[in-house]
């Protein structure tokens, strides 16, 4: 799988490109560089030499007399109109050594994703680099995110050296400024060329302009790099993706083999069931097989019928895989928003999607010198290296082991983005150390005790909206018909449990996760528990609901426009915010997102706080709240 969203397995045109092309070694790589740097004309001109250039592309080259080489690969039409290459395009290529796979990936600083995403697959990178200008911020970020992503071979192609005219002194200056940091990266071997991609000096013939560089052109030297993965010699692992039922008496499991090798008739073991089996069939577009290795995409059949879905692993019997919910992770937020520990999101793995958050950002990586900062949040393209916790245990490899098994990437659970790509180093195996009590006496029994159905109430709204005010008088409410309740608010946890936290975006999300777990353990308890906090982000309330058993969670949209609670400001702290006294302040200069399916909402303006109180407790008496469980 690749990082993101591209499996080059599902492009048939490649799988065609791979098969006829069987008999010769694969080298996938991937280039890039900053805009201007000339990276579609070098591709252009290694398809073009090495005669991939489809006939279709021809007229349209032919209209210009002198031929624009990058229109060979400028595919896209928004990166035309916009001069920068905004998406990875896979292209293919053949030499009588070998075959190519070339990830051509943009070198615009918003668009490290699509370079995660190239390297994710690549076993060597071109990093280009104009003449002119030397080693940028950019290369240094591209040779860093190269070598974290595993790649070993590095080629520096020192592009437009006709205009430094063909200065051995330059090329010399750039490879020594490269190396100087380039060596401390954990690269296998870095090689630097100077080319001119538009005549082609260096790239696929030597060039006559530079008699000084004795080295090999870069076609030469791509047909010849040696390639050994790096990854340790693997253990069978393979996703099932697909459960074919093609006939009544046909079960095969359909995938990419990720890990390893498989023959007929070994003995395999189903992860997360346990049960075991033999291979019967290995069955590809090519018949059927005696054996088959990772990267290939194979239906297995096995001896004997057994429980196996989507999702699930088959491994072999010899070497059960390893599992776990925590990891410390290497990743790259690519979200418009920041990371937040803390806060929700989805991870998905080759064969995975489970609830994820990141419980602590050990640093954040400068790029400048690689030295590790101490961070809060990563913003877009920042890099670092976080605490993970899991919803739930998955079967994982090192991303230094297995790229496949140990690449994942994070989704934002609202807007369904993806706001990382990321390489699990390590299981921090807490994990197997840590396991639930299961205690005789539950929530339900609790709860039966004290004759009530334990619940949480969720008041969001502004500051001064009235929350406090109306679950103060709920509460009372709720007391006196003999309810057992507890009440949680903002400013008074704040001078205990939560002292240690202001109102920047991740102390709130921090303040309200705490909150969401301990309104849980007092639910848990057998308690009623009303909850009055801002808690101004959807997300954290979201995390709250999912905490909680289905209905019991009620949120309640304590709703009162800006312009109301300013005027009421009763602790005088609106005055103060629009004074500049107080930064971040809710409503003025930090987000409050409206709840959009709220379970009742009351409105200040048009009921007085006894009236809001008692829309609540009517809500809690139609929906079974109130019943005296016996
Ligand atoms: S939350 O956003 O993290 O949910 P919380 O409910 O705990 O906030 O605390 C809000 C209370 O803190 C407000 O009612 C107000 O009295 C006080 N406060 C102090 N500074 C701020 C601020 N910058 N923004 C909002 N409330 C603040």
């Amino acid at each position: 799988m690749s990082l993101i969203d591209k499996p080059y397995q599902t492009n048939l045109d490649m799988t065609n490109f791979l098969r006829t092309q069987n008999n010769k070694s694969l080298l996938r790589f991937m280039t890039c560089g900053s805009v201007d740097d000339g990276k579609s004309t070098l591709i252009g001109r290694l398809l073009y030499d090495t005669e991939q250039v489809f006939d279709d592309q021809i007229p349209n080259l032919a209209e210009n007399s002198t031929i624009d080489l990058a229109l060979l690969v400028d595919g896209l039409s928004a990166e035309r109109e916009q001069g920068i290459t905004i998406d990875v395009a896979y292209r293919y290529f053949a030499t009588d050594i070998r075959k190519f796979i070339v990830a051509d990936t943009p070198g615009h600083a918003q668009y490290t994703r699509n370079m995660a995403t190239g390297a994710s697959t690549a076993d060597l990178a071109v990093l280009l680099i104009d003449a002119r200008s030397g080693v940028l911020e950019q290369t240094r970020r591209h040779a860093f995110i190269s070598s974290l992503l595993g790649i070993k071979h590095v080629v520096v192609a020192i592009n437009k050296m006709d205009l430094v005219a063909y200065s051995q002194q330059k090329f010399n200056q750039i490879e020594e400024n490269f190396r100087a940091f380039a060596d401390r990266l954990n690269f296998t071997d870095i090689h630097c060329i100077p080319v001119c991609a538009l005549s082609g000096d260096n790239v696929t013939k030597p060039s006559n302009n530079m008699p000084w560089y004795r080295g090999k052109d870069l076609l030469s030297l791509l047909e010849s790099v040696e390639l050994s993965s790096g990854e340790k010699p693997a253990e069978f692992r393979f996703p099932v993706q697909w459960v074919n039922r093609a006939a009544d008496d046909f079960r095969g499991y359909a995938g990419t083999i990720c890990s390893g090798k498989v023959k007929k008739s070994e003995e395999i073991i189903v992860i997360p069931s346990g049960n075991t089996a033999r291979i019967k069939e290995i069955i590809t577009m090519d018949g059927r097989l005696e054996c088959a290795k990772n990267h290939q995409a194979v239906t297995l059949t096995l001896d004997k019928k057994i429980d196996i879905s989507r999702g699930d692993f088959i491994c072999s019997k010899a070497s059960a895989p390893e599992h776990s919910d925590q990891f410390q992770a290497s990743i790259i937020w690519m979200g418009e928003e920041k990371l937040f520990p803390g806060r929700g999101y989805l991870l998905k793995t080759c064969n995975h999607t489970v609830p994820a958050s990141i419980t602590a950002l050990k640093y954040m990586v400068d790029v400048d010198d690689f030295s590790h900062v101490s961070a809060k949040t990563l913003g877009l393209n920042d890099i670092g290296v976080c605490n993970l916790s899991l919803g739930k245990s998955i079967v994982f490899s090192a991303y230094a082991d297995n790229r496949t098994m140990g690449s994942f990437i994070l989704i934002d659970r609202r807007t369904n983005k993806t706001v990382a790509a990321g390489m699990l180093n390590f299981s921090l195996r807490r994990a197997s150390n840590l396991t639930w009590q299961s205690l005789e006496v539950g929530k339900r029994e609790r709860g039966k005790q004290k004759h009530q159905k334990p619940a949480v109430l969720w008041f969001t709204g502004l500051s001064g909206s009235g929350k406090s005010t109306i679950a103060n008088l709920v509460e009372k409410r709720l007391f006196d018909m003999g309810k057992h309740t507890y009440t949680l608010d903002g400013d008074n946890v704040r001078h205990g449990l939560n002292k240690d936290l202001g109102f920047t975006d991740a102390d709130r999300i921090e303040n309200i996760r705490r909150i969401g777990e301990t309104a849980k353990l007092m639910a848990d308890a057998g308690l009623v528990v009303l909850v009055s906090f801002i808690s101004p982000f959807a997300a954290e309330r979201d995390m709250a609901r999912r905490l909680m058993g289905d209905r019991e969670f009620i949120e309640i949209h304590v709703n009162t426009p800006i312009s109301v609670a300013e005027e009421r400001d009763v602790k005088g702290l609106y005055a103060k915010a629009r004074a500049g006294e107080i930064k971040n302040f809710t409503g003025i200069d930090s987000d409050y997102q409206i709840p959009e399916n709220p379970e009742i909402v009351v409105n200040t303006i048009s009921l007085t706080p006894e009236q809001s109180a008692e829309k609540i407790v009517a809500y809690l008496k139609k929906n079974g709240f109130m019943e005296v469980v016996a």
